[in-house]
């Protein structure tokens, strides 16, 4: 197969692991006899810097001329602490999944045996969960009218029903595919978005019979996820919750720097980490590459490459096992491992296996 794939590598760590999981595709890509180009392309704080805009038309050009986007990372302290400023990297992110129509945001919540101690949850509460949150990824307070002034500011939660039951479908799809367990996740007791949510995931219940479907308000749904991870499959919510309850899920792996992330939609998917650009790290070569390369695995997914996805998979599993690990992994008495080197070691892996 042909693959031609736009890497925007943005800020902070991101230029790192970006390298990581170039090398990591190569390789899978040369075992298995197909062919990838790669088209670099700025986003973020890099793109600000070079072209004023986070999202120039240059790099949108290119993203919808490729097969996939591997993204990485934006964010820059430059801005975050400058609530002022009139251009945000974070901008050019949520710019690529409005205009490439990515409303669907798949993060799997997995849990690797070897690492359960890192968890600040109990080894036997988190053993074996394993879900995935469907975040719905163009609407809601992201994107809704907004209004702000020294006295008064506002975001708008707005939701129509095709973009709700476009979502629900994809939840229901994967659901099927899965544990058949689906968790609305809302907050139908106080929104009138969420009212909608419900109604319209109530009517199309029937639909999957083979499916459990339940309801969720979201302040429950964060204790349940800590409580009892194990009760979720599926669960599918808003933009903003599942913003924040992606992020409470990592923490049941034990590192942020481990959970990939797949945006579908409308135009070219996008591949991602969940995590950030953490810039007090980047250039010191000491970032986890292993959400970007789960990332690329995601990718041979979405592609119906199984064995080339499952060749990733093994050799980051096998990377954990030999504790060829960067610092926020690495057990006590072991070297840590640099970031290009993780990558390097699993890419060797998977050409030798
Ligand atoms: C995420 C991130 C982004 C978001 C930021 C960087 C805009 O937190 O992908 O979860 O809020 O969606
Ligand atoms: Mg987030």
């Amino acid at each position: 197969m042909k693959l031609n794939i736009a890497v925007l590598a943005g800020d902070g760590i991101g230029p790192e692991i970006s390298r990581a999981g170039v090398m990591v595709m190569q390789a899978v890509c040369s075992k298995f006899g197909h062919e990838a180009t790669f088209v670099p392309a700025l986003v973020g704080a890099a793109a600000i810097d070079a072209t004023g805009n986070p999202f120039p038309d240059e790099t949108y050009d290119i993203c919808m001329a490729a097969d996939a986007v591997l993204f990485s990372a934006v964010g820059d302290l430059r801005f975050d602490n400058n609530p002022q400023a009139k251009v945000r990297p974070e901008q050019g992110l949520l710019a690529m999944r409005k205009k490439l129509g990515l409303f669907a945001n798949i993060r799997p919540v997995e849990t690797f045996g070897c690492l359960l101690h890192k968890s600040p949850l109990r080894p036997e509460l988190v053993e074996g969960a394993d879900f995935i949150c469907i975040r719905e990824l163009t609407g809601g307070m992201y994107f809704g009218e907004k209004f702000e002034s020294d006295d008064r500011a506002y975001d708008t939660c707005a939701y129509t029903r095709p973009e709700i039951e476009r979502i629900l479908r994809v939840a229901f799809g994967y659901a099927r595919r899965r544990r058949r367990h689906l968790t609305v996740v809302d907050k139908a007791n106080v929104l009138a978005s969420s009212r909608l949510w419900r109604k319209i995931a109530q009517e199309m219940a029937p639909e999957y019979p083979d499916v459990t479907t339940d309801y969720m308000y979201v302040d429950n749904a964060a204790m349940r996820m800590i409580q009892e991870p194990r009760f979720f499959d599926v669960m599918v919510t808003e933009n903003t919750f599942g913003d924040i309850l992606t992020d409470e899920g990592s923490v049941i792996t034990g590192s942020m720097g481990l959970l990939p992330s797949a945006s579908t939609g409308e135009n070219t998917p996008v591949f991602e980490p969940i995590h950030g650009s953490w810039p007090q790290a980047a250039g010191k070569d000491i970032a986890n590459p292993v959400a970007q390369i789960l990332s690329v695995a995601m990718l041979f997914d979405y592609f119906n490459l199984a064995d080339e996805a499952a060749a990733v998979r093994q050799a980051v599993d096998a990377s954990l096992d030999s504790f060829v690990r960067t610092p926020d992994i690495q057990v006590e008495g072991k070297e840590p491992y640099g970031t290009q080197a993780v990558g390097q070691w699993i890419a060797n892996y998977i050409s030798n296996h």
